[in-house]
Parts: C-alpha cells; structure tokens; sequence
C-alpha cells in the first residue's frame, strides 16, 4: 500500500455515501457474476469472452463508483470531525486509485483470454487475480460502511 500523504481533513457524507452504494446495483451485480465465475473456473473455460466482458465492465463502473463516492460522499475540511474518522476517511479515500489501477491492471491480463492461445494456466491465473482484486474492494467497502456508521455516531454525539 502507498504511503498516504495527510492533506488537511477529509470527512464522509455518511448519508450519501450510504445512497451510493444502494443505488450502484450494477456494480454489485457485476462483482457477483464475476466471483461466481472466479470461484468455478470451468465457467471460464466455457465462456472466457463472458468473463472478460464482466471484468472490464466492472473496471469502468468502479472508476464511476469511485467518482461518485469522492464527489458526493467525501468532503475537504469539516467543521468538526474526530481526528480518527478524518485519518480513517483520507486512507479509504486514497485506496479508489490503487484499486482502480489494479482493476485496468486486471482488465489487461484478462485480455488474454480473448486470444485463440486461451488455455488453462490463464484462466487459473485470471480468476486469481479477480479473486485477489474482490478480496481488497470488500476489505474497502467494508471499512468505509463502517466508517459511515461510525460517522453517523460521531453526528449524534455532536448533537449532544
Ligand atoms: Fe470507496
């Protein structure tokens, strides 16, 4: 993981963020598809184009995803967060280019499996990297949902 550079604050709208992720079915949809398929590499061998299709499309609704998050559920300079959350939240905000890179990364390897060369070590070889990619994205999706529930708690002792 690269070195993360403290900028100022940074803090999540815990509201939008959670909107976000409700309404990116797409995305979710796309993951399943793909972990079903990585999980079953015969799948693979019977439709590999199917498969790159699924990668590369989740590559491009990631780099959606990722915008959106950083326009509408992350802002600079709260007023009043707890220094915690505002280190918690520049670290997430951070990883969307490193997961964005390995998902083109993996978007080019999978590429292969177009080729008329296709063959068994690749297919084992691309459902690992995918497998390698969804461990990290739901390691991240899962820190930033509690990062908003957390948020939200902050809110409310604001309040008090
Ligand atoms: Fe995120």
């Amino acid at each position: 993981m690269a070195t993360v550079t403290m900028t100022g604050t940074v803090t999540v709208n815990a509201a939008f963020l959670q909107e976000i992720k409700d309404v990116n079915q797409d995305l979710w949809r796309l993951l399943s598809n793909a972990r079903r398929m990585s999980h079953e590499p015969a799948m693979i061998y019977a439709a590999p184009r199917r498969f790159f299709g699924l990668i590369e499309q989740l590559r491009d609704q990631l780099a959606l995803h990722f915008a959106l998050e950083e326009a509408y559920g992350y802002f600079d300079d709260p007023v009043e967060v707890a220094p915690r959350l505002c280190e918690q939240a520049e670290r997430l905000r951070a990883e969307h280019r490193d997961l964005y890179l390995s998902a083109v990364a993996l978007t080019e390897f999978a590429e292969q499996l177009l080729l008329a060369s296709n063959n068994g070590r690749l297919i084992l070889e691309s459902a690992r990297q995918f497998r390698a990619f969804d461990d990290r994205f739901q390691q991240h999706e899962r820190a930033e949902n509690q990062l908003i529930l957390e948020e939200y708690d902050n809110d409310i002792g604001v309040g008090d």
